[in-house]
């Protein structure tokens, strides 16, 4: 079996879906692997270094033409998936909510497209889960990039010059992302709150040493995949009021705040930016689905009264070196849980619940339409 890997095509985006660390169990399984030239370019790799462990550079036609398995960090475009071959599976992170019409030409295609961000959040499939490897980095960014925007230092410190205050940070949505920025935050010797709209977040908030926020809601839902359900509109505005006070007290607000497949909730509107202290920072994690903050905007630093909004995008590629390491082992372990020994082949098995929930494509039909 030839495994291709390409480089990814969205602007931002540095990670390698190879990585020389995670490579071996592949090799050793007699997969063939051929590689996008320049494909670890942005994580310090050089093609010679994939060479030497056994993979081939090859051009970007190349390896679409010529792979039965490609792994891929962002979907391809209709004159692209035209070069694939026929039954070429394609394993990638495809943003399926943004990219309904590329399916179609999968199907045409005959290929399989497998999309990494539907593997469900089952016990046997976290080794697989892409959306929680990097959001765990994406977490850590959001904190050390703010922290480098504050005019202050993170930790208290007692020195002969005077008591340095610690830093206090406030996390609203406690996902993965949020947990690792409540860890990261403590580390630094921060003071951390946080909310969540699910009430058992609380116990994991307080087990990281950091205050929840008791913010009632009523009744809040959620899906059987353990995401958020959107508030009503009173409950929204609920939260914004209530939260005010806790913005207004902290140095650093990081809101990671997202509903799967929908645009995040506005959390934080301007009248609370207003009542927060010159200097703080605000970082919306969600910016890239429509953001969290009124105000954020993609890829820039807003200053408004003061407060920096940070609405930076693609926070893997600020870690692109452990978040390649991260995402190629969750490709791998996909791959190699339907890898067939005997026959050298990748098993499109729709019975099982993974592929069941991932698989968008297969012989020539599109079999996940409704998947919002
Ligand atoms: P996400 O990125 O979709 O959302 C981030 C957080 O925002 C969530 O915790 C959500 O509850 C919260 N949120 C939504 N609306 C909010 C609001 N108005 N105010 C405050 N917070 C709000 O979530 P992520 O990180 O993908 O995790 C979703 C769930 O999946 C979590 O329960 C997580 O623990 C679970 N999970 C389970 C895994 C498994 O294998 N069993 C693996 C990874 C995550």
């Amino acid at each position: 079996m030839i495994l291709g890997a390409l480089k990814p095509t969205n602007q931002g985006d540095k990670r390698s879906t190879l990585h020389p660390e995670t490579i071996k169990p592949l090799l050793d399984m007699g997969i063939n692997i051929i590689f996008e030239r320049s494909l670890g370019k942005d994580i310090d790799i050089d093609d010679e270094v994939f060479e030497a462990l056994g993979a081939r550079a090859v051009s970007r036609d190349e390896c679409l033409q010529s792979s039965q398995v490609i792994y891929s960090s962002s979907t391809l475009d209709k004159e692209e998936i035209a070069k694939l071959k026929n039954e070429t599976v394609f394993i990638g992170l495809l943003n399926p909510f943004e990219n309904r019409e590329q399916f179609k030409y999968f199907a045409d295609q005959n290929v399989t497209a497998i999309s990494m961000e539907f593997i469900p959040r089952i016990t046997r499939a976290q080794k697989m889960d892409v959306l929680s490897s990097q959001s765990n980095l994406a977490g850590y960014v959001a904190v050390i990039e703010s922290a480098k925007h504050l005019h202050s230092a993170l930790p208290m410190m007692m020195t002969a010059a005077g008591t340095l205050k610690p830093a206090k940070v406030f996390v609203v949505g406690v996902g993965v992302a949020g947990l690792q920025a409540i860890a990261t935050a403590k580390r630094l010797g921060a003071r951390v709150e946080a909310f969540d709209t699910r009430p058992e977040v609380e116990e994991q908030v307080k087990s990281l040493g950091a205050k929840f926020v008791k913010i009632d809601l009523g009744e809040t839902e959620q899906t059987n995949q353990g995401y958020a359900k959107e508030l009503s509109t009173e409950q929204l505005k609920k939260q914004q009021e209530l939260q005010q006070k806790v913005c207004a007290n902290s140095d650093i607000v990081i809101t990671t705040a997202q509903i799967f497949g929908k645009p995040a909730p506005k959390l934080i509107n301007s009248e609370t930016i207003s009542k927060m202290k010159k200097g703080s920072i605000i970082f919306d994690m969600a910016v890239e689905s429509g953001g969290n903050v009124e105000g954020s905007v993609k890829d820039s630093i807003e200053i408004v009264n003061g407060v920096k909004i940070l609405g930076f995008s693609n926070l893997h590629s600020f870690v692109a070196n452990h978040a390649s390491f991260a995402l190629s082992n969750n490709l791998n372990n996909l791959l190699l849980d339907f890898f067939d020994k005997e026959s050298k082949k990748f098993v499109v098995n729709l019975n099982d619940e993974v592929l069941a929930s991932a698989v968008f494509t297969k012989d020539k039909e599109i079999i996940k339409e409704d998947f919002r």
